[in-house]
């Protein structure tokens, strides 16, 4: 894909499932890769699998939902690796319950991972990226945006980072920043593996290609937004479900 080689990409929750497809699939791009996790040896064990296929990646902790931390992985990129260019705000986490018995525990944890922690992301990189003349920032959405049965955290989250993402888009489009997100169905990754396999099964019901996604899958869209293939692609919420109707 054009414009990617060289470019310095944060990508967060690097350290499994569509963070870690991700980071590979950059890495193979010509990315220099920032992989990014509260794990960090997760982390560090992506990092060392994108430069062992040839590619250059440092790995960092981070706690997505804290401004210090943030700041504090956002200097290091700059002074290591000279600026920041990209930025996938992949790490989530699912907080299930319906909403009678969901907690107020729950509400936070899921809102401040999946969404507050994109917005700290985008107003803490932004600068830099303002600094290097441009940049692309790709958000993980989910079809859970519409709504899905004990999600009310967790759809809210999804559906908040639409808005977020289009906001940031509109803000930015005059710094050259895009912003995109992908709405990912049903995807093969620790996260979903966690969900007994009748549960799985009865939701590729409504998925006519009648399978979930490899996490591979989510990522080459997400280079495809992050490259210059995608210059006049910005404000978008991309799809990447089999084809579900939702
Ligand atoms: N798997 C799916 O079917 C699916 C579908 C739609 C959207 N998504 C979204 O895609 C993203 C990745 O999903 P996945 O299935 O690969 O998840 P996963 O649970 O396999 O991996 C998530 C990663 O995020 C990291 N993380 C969690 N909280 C963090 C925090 N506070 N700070 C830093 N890192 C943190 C975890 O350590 C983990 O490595 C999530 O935002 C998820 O909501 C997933």
């Amino acid at each position: 894909m054009r414009g990617l080689k060289d470019k310095v990409i944060i990508v967060t929750g690097a350290a499994q499932g569509i963070g870690e497809a991700t980071a590979l699939r950059l890495g193979d791009e010509g990315v220099t890769v920032v992989c990014a996790d509260r794990n960090a040896d997760g982390a560090k064990a992506t990092a060392d699998k994108v430069t062992a296929a040839g590619g250059r990646a440092i790995a960092v902790q981070i706690e997505v939902t804290s401004r210090d931390s943030w700041m504090a992985v956002t200097g290091q990129v700059t002074e290591q690796l000279g600026g920041i260019d990209g930025l996938v705000n992949n790490a989530g986490v699912t907080r299930d319950r319906s909403l009678m018995k969901m907690t107020d525990d729950d509400w936070a944890t899921a809102i401040d991972v999946n969404l507050k922690g994109p917005w700290l992301g985008c107003q803490i990189a932004i600068p830099h990226m303002q600094a290097r003349g441009g940049g692309a920032i790709v958000n993980l959405s989910s079809d859970s945006r519409w709504g899905a049965f004990g999600q009310s955290n967790y759809s809210s989250a999804k559906a908040g980072l639409v808005g977020l993402t289009r906001t940031v888009a509109i803000e930015h489009a005059r710094h050259k920043i895009r912003a995109n997100a992908v709405a990912p169905g049903v995807v093969k990754t620790p996260m979903v593996m966690a969900v007994p396999e009748e549960v799985r099964k009865g939701w590729m019901t409504s998925v006519p290609m009648k399978r979930e996604a490899e996490p591979s899958e989510i990522a080459s869209v997400i280079a495809f937004l992050l490259s210059d293939d995608a210059s006049y692609v910005t404000g978008q919420i991309v799809g990447i479900n089999g084809g579900s109707v939702i």
